[in-house]
């Protein structure tokens, strides 16, 4: 990552949270800005991200631009002072762009070409559209640069939301070359693919192609390299863009939103954070609290625990998902909370003034589209209020946890790869399933990419952590065997960066640090389980486990005539190396974790009363420590044994609600 950079302020502001939303002023009557201005201030909107789809209203045509529409915002907003988080407005190309120009729309791996119309209809390796995009960033950055009011620049918008896989020639050409330079010659393509398989073998680059349709299963370590290609490119134009704003402009920080939320995945966002000054996130609520726990956590993850940007979620309802329903009472303040208890500093939503027209106007916003004798409305004014009196947060990072879950773009893409063992694996719900019993045993963790420093962790688990190159093994053993407790599970250790099987029994990469070994996968059928001897089932998958090591110990076995051991544990070193071989939920995991846990030292942060219905969190920076306190449950809470001085809430938890105590 580049030197954390946060928001220009200015001069002699207190340090706050920065409250605000997409504020997309080009949609109404030049009236209603004077009415937005009045209405941000009384919500105490501090920070707007503008002109994110703005390109056909700022260059018209190809030859004719607008400015002076966007010139009266900033001024109007700065007048106010309220800072712009400016977009530089490539997200989605006008419609004389795409007509012109069709070679920069996307093809699908079937052959279909996106169309116009929509948004994000671009590829991210087209050189016309980069020659396009890039002079608009150019002009916005000469114009805007100097002027005071910018706090931000905000490249295009959820780069890759409708466009991160590409199929076209142009993609094919990068692809190429993006090859090229990770393999040189065709031959090292050739071994890394295992192309003597199915007669794929390639004479040179030019006959490569991306894993468009096929007639089977497009070779694996091709689509691997396509989703590796894929993220490089578009993090390719976040850099492009970001090397004019950094020249032109280098006084401003620069960010990206991302999307760390639910199954999105085609970014490795972990990589994308070097590449920005802070981190900005995106997250919107499904039906699980607790994703928004673990994407939150994540992205501090990501950003390395040092405090970032909650860029997009809703005061209410989506509109884009099967059923749209509007968020409870509470819901509001307690996700825009829990966003900031896991190291948020800005507090934003998608958008302002809830549209009139087009795809999202059925989308909550933060003024309604019943004006502001609203519920949303007065909760959007009260979160302003709380924000304000949570100064102290500012500034502070993510307390280090006693517990990391590693998370592994690599692992992600490989582990749910086709013409597996099984298709059922799904690579986030297994990471969530470990956070999940965590957060019910009071037991904070981090979620941290596979190249964090892993020194500081009592205990590391590495859940289907599937692929696992010779320097990654090397740390894992170094890890446990310095003192470490290394929890890993089923299908993890299996191939090599190439998507290569570490062979001789699985899991090969820890088969000789974990002590065993396994000769065949059994994948469970879905609704199958098998029952453990401790209790709890399992699911998903379960394997037939040899003990290789004579100090192996058992710590739960399958009640099941052709299956043994389901748990081990080996002491190595100072420390310890275990492997779950089956999916064993969240209740699971929980029955399991204090074999785990106490071996390391790492207790509860919860009085046993608290325990399932609050998660606690913890922030220090220069007020000291700051624990949030939130409630999981739709009940109120007695926060019975919580000490330190109450900055917000108090020992009586409404349902939904959170506590901020300081100490
Ligand atoms: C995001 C996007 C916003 C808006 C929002 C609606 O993906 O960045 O522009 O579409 O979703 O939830």
């Amino acid at each position: 990552m580049q030197t954390h950079r946060w928001l220009r302020t200015p001069d002699g502001t207190a340090p706050r949270i920065s409250y605000g939303a997409d504020y997309n002023p080009e949609q109404w009557p030049r009236e209603v800005w004077d009415e937005d201005v009045r209405l941000m201030k009384e919500a105490g909107v501090d920070v707007v991200s503008v002109a994110i789809f703005s390109w056909a209203r700022l260059q018209p045509a190809p030859d004719e631009w607008d400015f002076a529409w966007l010139d009266e915002v900033i001024d109007l907003m700065h007048a106010n002072g309220i800072g712009v988080d400016l977009a530089t407005a490539t997200a989605s190309p006008p419609p004389w762009l795409t007509m012109r120009h069709p070679e920069v729309l996307p093809v699908t791996a079937e052959g279909s070409t996106l169309s116009q119309g929509a948004r994000q209809h671009w590829r991210p390796t087209s050189p016309v559209f980069r020659e396009y995009a890039l002079t608009l960033v150019e002009k916005l950055a000469e114009r805007y640069g100097s002027h005071p009011g910018v706090v931000a620049w905000h490249v295009n918008n959820e780069l890759g939301c409708h466009n991160a896989y590409d199929f076209s020639d142009d993609a094919a050409r990068a692809f190429r070359a993006w090859l090229l330079a990770r393999y040189e010659t065709v031959d090292a393509l050739n071994h890394a693919w295992g192309t003597a398989f199915w007669s794929q073998r390639y004479g040179s680059f030019d006959e490569v192609l991306p894993p468009r349709l096929a007639a089977s299963f497009p070779n694996p370590t091709q689509q691997l390299d396509f989703a590796r290609f894929s993220s490089d490119a578009l993090r390719g134009h976040l850099i492009a863009e970001r090397e004019i704003l950094n020249r032109v402009t280098p006084d401003i920080p620069v960010t990206t939103n991302f999307m760390i939320t639910g199954d999105t995945k085609f970014a490795d966002y972990a990589d994308w954070a070097r590449e920005i000054d802070f981190v900005s996130n995106d997250h919107y609520v499904t039906q699980d609290r607790d994703e928004l726990a673990f994407s939150a956590a994540l992205t501090s993850g990501v950003a390395r625990h040092r405090p970032w940007f909650l860029m997009e979620h809703s005061t209410s309802a989506v509109n884009w998902q099967p059923v749209n329903r509007p968020k409870r009472s509470g819901e509001l303040f307690r996700d825009s909370l829990t966003h900031v208890a896991h190291g948020a500093d800005a507090v934003c939503f998608f958008q302002w003034r809830q549209a009139e027209a087009g795809a999202e106007k059925y989308h909550s916003s933060m003024v309604p589209h019943g004006g502001v004798d609203t519920r949303v409305f007065r909760d959007v004014v009260e979160l302003g209020r709380i924000l304000q009196s949570l100064g102290d947060v500012v500034g502070a990072d993510r307390d280090p946890a006693d517990v990391a879950i590693l998370f592994d773009w690599e692992s992600w893409w490989g582990s749910e790869l086709d013409s597996h063992p099984t298709e059922l694996l799904r690579y986030r719900a297994e990471a969530q399933a470990w956070w999940n019993a965590l957060l019910d045993a009071g037991v904070r963790a981090d979620v941290v990419p596979a190249d964090a420093e892993l020194a500081g962790y009592r205990v590391v688990i590495a859940p289907v952590l599937y692929s696992v190159p010779a320097a990654l093994r090397k740390r894992l053993e170094a890890y446990a065997t310095s003192g470490g407790h290394l929890v890993t599970t089923y299908f993890s250790g299996t191939v090599d960066e190439n998507d290569h099987v570490w062979l001789g029994g699985y899991p090969g990469a820890f088969r000789d640090l974990l002590g065993i070994r396994v000769e065949e996968f059994r994948p469970l059928y879905a609704g199958e389980t098998v029952a453990l001897s401790n209790g709890t089932t399992g699911s998903l998958w379960s394997e037939p486990i040899d003990i290789v090591a004579d100090d192996v110990e058992v710590l739960a076995t399958y009640d099941h005539d052709e299956l043994g051991p389901a748990v081990t544990r080996r002491p190595v070193g100072s420390g310890s190396a275990a492997y779950v071989s089956t999916r064993l939920g969240s209740a699971g995991v929980g029955a399991l974790l204090p074999a785990l846990l106490e071996p390391a030292g790492v207790a509860s942060e919860l009085p046993e009363a608290l325990r399932g219905e609050i998660e606690v969190t913890s922030r220090r920076g220069a007020a000291g420590r700051i624990r949030f306190l939130i409630n999981r449950t739709d009940a109120p809470v007695e926060l019975t044994g919580i000490e330190g001085e109450w900055l917000h809430g108090g020992e009586t938890l409404p349902p939904r609600g959170v506590a901020v105590v300081k100490g």
